[in-house]
């Protein structure tokens, strides 16, 4: 069983994704992942994003194998990391050189410690519409820009960092402008994709849903 999440920032696709590839032993994949490790890779050769030619040349060499160390770098996870996967995944070049990568996945599960699973879960923007286009269930997950701030606001000062809700709501609506009108994977859902506005929702309430709508289609599927 394939299931892909998409949706813009902070709706909440990586909470979903990690508790339902617990609840139905799916081997989980951040999609995310491959653009952090393509930036990351050139920050340690000490290239500038701005080169296209050479994130080309890294995203082409890139692993799945030398994906997982990276990922093991305290900066992979860092704002300029962050920053970097951001600049790698506009360019087209670089997309595809991964996709590959990226939908093997699908072919030959694997959880983190290598063992086989029986399906997967993708998370990440474009999976239903181009990594997975053939995924077993697709789940578009949207909230409103507020309350979405809202979240990321709280996530900040949980973790002690200063910072102002009108901005961080900012930051969000220009982020989904520019994610919605970029030439390279704009944001958008697969016309078979079921829609989880999570607006009004708690986490656990989203999870109730989202397996409702999975287990209903396992049974008319007759899915592992
Ligand atoms: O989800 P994340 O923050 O780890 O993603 C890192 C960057 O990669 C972010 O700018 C969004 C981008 N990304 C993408 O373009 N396509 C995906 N399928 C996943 C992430």
């Amino acid at each position: 069983m394939i299931i892909t999440i998409d949706g813009p920032a902070s709706a909440g696709k990586g909470t979903l994704a990690s508790y339902l590839a617990d609840r139905y032993h799916l081997a989980y994949f951040d999609t995310g992942m491959v653009y952090r490790a393509v930036g990351l890779e050139m920050l340690l050769q000490g290239l500038d994003t701005a080169n296209e030619d050479a994130a080309a040349a890294i995203a082409g060499a890139l692993t799945f194998q030398k994906m997982m160390e990276l990922s093991q770098n305290p900066e992979f996870r860092g704002p300029q990391g962050g920053k970097n996967a951001s600049i790698v995944s506009a360019y087209p070049r670089v997309r595809s050189l991964l996709l590959k990568m990226q939908q093997d996945f699908a072919l030959h599960p694997v959880f983190k410690d290598g063992s086989p699973a029986n399906g997967a879960i993708y998370d990440g923007r474009d999976t239903g519409t181009v990594v997975c286009p053939d995924a077993d269930i697709k789940f578009f997950v949207t909230a409103s820009a507020e309350v979405r701030a809202e979240r990321r606001y709280k996530e900040f000062v949980a973790k002690g960092i200063k910072t102002d809700y009108q901005e961080v709501l900012q930051d969000i609506k220009s982020r989904d402008e520019r994610d919605s009108t970029r030439s390279a994977a704009p944001l958008r859902a697969a016309p078979d994709a079921i829609h989880l506005d999570t607006s009004d929702l708690s986490i656990e309430e989203v999870e109730v849903k989202a397996c409702e709508i999975i287990d209903s289609v396992i049974s008319r599927k007759k899915l592992a």
